[in-house]
């Protein structure tokens, strides 16, 4: 792998909103940071096969979307504005139904190649036919922690368990390490206690993390309480889950008391404000999660929900979202959304070595092209990110060392053919062809 010294820079380490170096420089060895900061840090000796001059543009760490489901980029904008129940019903879980192996494969290549566009760099997903998404991520470059989505309930549940341990046994650690494997329990009202008790167990057994929906939606309290008298988070607790490194997708409602739970066993939580805004399930307590020290980063959620995968979107969503919520323009400031994007999210999938630019990070880092109306003038850049940037400005992106985008040109897929085979696909899917 080639050495890179990126030079020019605005870089933001976000190690702290003090870490701004204008005309910095960062230098990559391999797939490791080596240095990052202000002009000069690079080493003497450091020799460079190739040098990037990023004048102009600002450099951080690559977004972490903390939650989605890959492949449902085929069903955007096929159902919206319809209730909950009423879209997974009749629209989203009969179309599920047809899916087919490659579906899943083009599904996610579009995933990635979005996601490449607008600066993220890993993703956390949950979703079905996982050899064929990890084929997907391997090729595309990204960084991925990939959980195959179990249902407890029916003849589908044994099939669950026996596809998620190959899928562990097989890919963990796979495509450079770029792959990191979980088991995806959906839900607390779609897995009973035993059988999220035997996925704790194989979770343990091999070492990986979980990823769950948790506290979703009103009528999932209700449902939880009718059939165990106590709420998703006490639910889950009791049964031992948060003994385990744990990814809880939503969190919308919780009391003061489970935020605490949730805090002292670490769980880490997805937030995902444009999907909770649009199937109108809540506004998740991310003030007060924050407040009593839950670890808390961002997704976008699936592209049936959002209609994106756009984390600047998502960030700007996050910090609007919590001011009006809280009556409160002080709540949730730039940096702290830039945070929860970047280094926070990284600590929710437990991936120690991402989410920040400094020596022995994973060299994930994104240069964002600044030169433009609408980032004029520099005032903040922190704000200037969350509140003004597009995620078009997005200009380079080098994912553990490797560039996969750059000029905004990809340069790990071929662009067209995602797009054409994604629309062929999701036209199959719904009967146009
Ligand atoms: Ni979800």
């Amino acid at each position: 792998m080639a050495n890179l010294l990126i030079r020019g820079a605005t870089v933001l380490t976000m190690e702290d909103q003090e870490g701004i170096y204008p005309e910095g420089e960062i230098a990559v060895a391999g797939d490791t940071i080596v240095a990052a900061g202000e002009q000069g840090c690079v080493p003497e000796n450091f020799q460079a096969d190739r040098v990037i001059d990023a004048w102009g543009m600002v450099a951080l760490p690559g977004f972490v979307n903390c939650h989605t489901h890959a492949a449902m980029t085929l069903l955007r904008g096929y159902a919206d504005d319809m209730p909950l129940m009423k879209w997974l019903t009749e629209k989203i879980w009969p179309l599920e139904e047809k899916l087919q192996r490659e579906d899943f494969y083009w599904g996610t290549s579009l995933c990635c190649l979005e996601m490449i566009k607008s600066g993220t760099t890993t993703f956390a997903d949950m979703y079905f036919e996982m050899d064929q998404v990890a084929l997907a991520v391997e090729e595309s470059g990204m960084r991925a922690c990939l959980s195959r989505g179990m249902i407890g309930l029916g003849p589908g549940a044994r099939i669950a368990v026996e596809d998620s341990v190959n899928f562990v046994r097989e890919w963990n650690g796979r495509a450079s390490g770029r792959i990191k494997t979980m088991f995806g329990p959906h839900a607390p009202y779609t897995c009973p206690p035993e059988y999220l008790e035997e996925v704790i167990g194989l979770a343990r057994q091999y070492g990986v993390g979980l990823h769950i929906h948790v506290a979703e939606t009103r009528d999932e309290i209700r449902q939880i309480k009718e059939s165990y008298g106590t709420t998703p988070v006490r639910h889950l607790d009791n049964i031992g889950l948060f003994e385990l490194p744990v990814l809880a997708a939503h969190c919308v409602h919780l009391d003061q008391e489970e935020i605490e739970i949730m805090a002292a066993k670490k769980v880490g939580v997805a937030h995902c404000p444009e999907s909770n805004m649009k199937l109108a399930s809540g506004i998740a307590p991310v003030n007060r999660m924050l407040a009593a020290g839950v670890k808390v980063g961002l997704g976008t959620d699936g592209a049936a929900s959002n209609n994106n995968l756009d984390m600047l979107e998502e960030m700007r969503s996050a910090s609007l979202l919590q001011k009006v919520a809280n009556e409160d323009p002080v709540v949730l400031p730039s940096f702290e959304s830039l945070k929860m994007a970047t280094r926070a999210g990284a600590e929710v999938l437990g991936l120690p070595d991402v989410g920040l630019l400094k020596p022995g990070m994973k060299a994930d880092l994104i240069l964002v092209g600044f030169n433009r109306p609408h980032l004029c003038p520099r005032h903040d850049i922190f704000a200037h990110m969350v509140y003004a940037a597009h995620s078009a400005d997005v200009d380079t992106v080098i994912i553990n060392g490797k560039v996969v985008m750059e000029g905004r040109r990809i340069l790990t897929m071929d662009e067209e053919e995602v797009m054409r085979k994604a629309q062929e696909h999701a036209f199959r899917l719904v009967g146009k062809i």
